[in-house]
């Protein structure tokens, strides 16, 4: 038998979903049963009826999956597959800059631990960063706002909503490898293409962008549009599904730079692995995910 063959039996044998984001190694997201971004995973990690979930990508992600679904083991395969932004803010920092503003309402990217999720009122994720910020200014006009820990995404979103946040000096770091003059290059190459780009992206970037758009929203986008040449402004991985989806058009990273070392940590080995063994289980404590849940279930709510 051959590993994709084990992994699909064993994976019967267990009752087990595998959730594979964007970024993954081609041959992950093609054994996945599903492939998203950070929000369409969450709502599938909250809807399956799977008893195990094998998360493919890092520790942020699956503690999601598991604060909505404490109930279900949740698996990632590389216990050391971390966020570098997640880990740019923890809660003590946190809840002193909270001190520092004690009305305001705090709103956390998706990419943040456990611990800090529970000590925050929304989560967002790229997809609905705008939408969560509109809602929180319709019902609460004159609060401050605290955005955290991705600084580009707060000044994107800011923007967008024309409103000024308080906000973390936390960021991608391989986002932040995409620089404008790699855009520029690009478009020089392939004058016709459409420029599309992550909000993680440095402002200098986003605004040379045609669309702006989390993983998800760039394949929907690309998908429905009748161009055929896109440069592309976030981690290479996702090209492998857009070709996928789309095998006629023509894709170009902005730069082969911009790989997330932590999402490549997960191989087939790794999930046969965890699979067979049971490892790595994320555990969040009981206290942690009733505050943290709340939070995300804002977020789902108003999408
Ligand atoms: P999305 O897939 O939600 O756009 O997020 C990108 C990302 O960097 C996740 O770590
Ligand atoms: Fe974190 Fe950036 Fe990697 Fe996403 S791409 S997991 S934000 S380091």
């Amino acid at each position: 038998m051959n590993i994709v063959d084990k992994i699909n039996k064993l994976k019967k044998e267990k009752n087990a979903v595998i959730l594979a984001h964007n970024y993954q190694l081609p041959e992950i997201q093609d054994i996945a049963d599903f492939v998203g971004d950070s929000l369409g995973l969450s709502i599938e990690a909250s809807h399956t009826d799977a008893a195990m979930i094998v998360f493919c990508g890092v520790r942020f992600m699956a503690e999601t999956a598991k604060i909505l679904s404490p109930q279900k083991i949740v698996l990632l395969p590389d216990k050391n597959a971390g966020c570098p932004m997640a880990d740019m803010i923890d809660a003590e920092s946190l809840k002193s800059l909270q001190a520092k503003h004690p009305d305001a309402i705090t709103v956390c990217y998706v990419n943040t631990s456990a611990e800090v999720k529970a000590h925050c009122d929304y989560s967002c994720t790229s997809a609905n960063a705008v939408k969560i910020v509109q809602h929180i200014l319709l019902n609460h006009k004159n609060k401050e706002i605290i955005f955290i820990p991705d600084k580009y995404l707060a000044q994107y979103v800011s923007a967008q909503v024309k409103r000024d946040f308080i906000f973390w000096e936390g960021y991608c770091p391989t986002h932040a490898r995409i620089l404008p003059d790699n855009i520029l290059q690009a478009k020089k190459m392939y004058p016709k293409a459409k420029i599309i780009v992550h909000p993680e992206c440095r402002p200098t970037v986003t605004s040379l962008a045609d669309v702006v758009a989390s993983t998800e929203g760039m394949s929907k986008y690309i998908k429905k549009s009748p161009e055929t040449e896109f440069i592309i402004g976030t981690e290479i991985g996702i090209i492998h599904r857009i070709k996928k989806e789309n095998p006629e058009k023509y894709f170009y990273p902005a730069t082969e730079k911009a790989v997330c070392p932590n999402m490549k940590r997960i191989t087939l080995e790794k999930v046969l692995w965890s699979l067979e063994d049971s490892t790595h289980e994320i555990t969040v404590p009981p206290d942690i995910i009733k505050k943290a849940h709340l939070s995300i279930e804002r977020m789902l709510q108003i999408v």
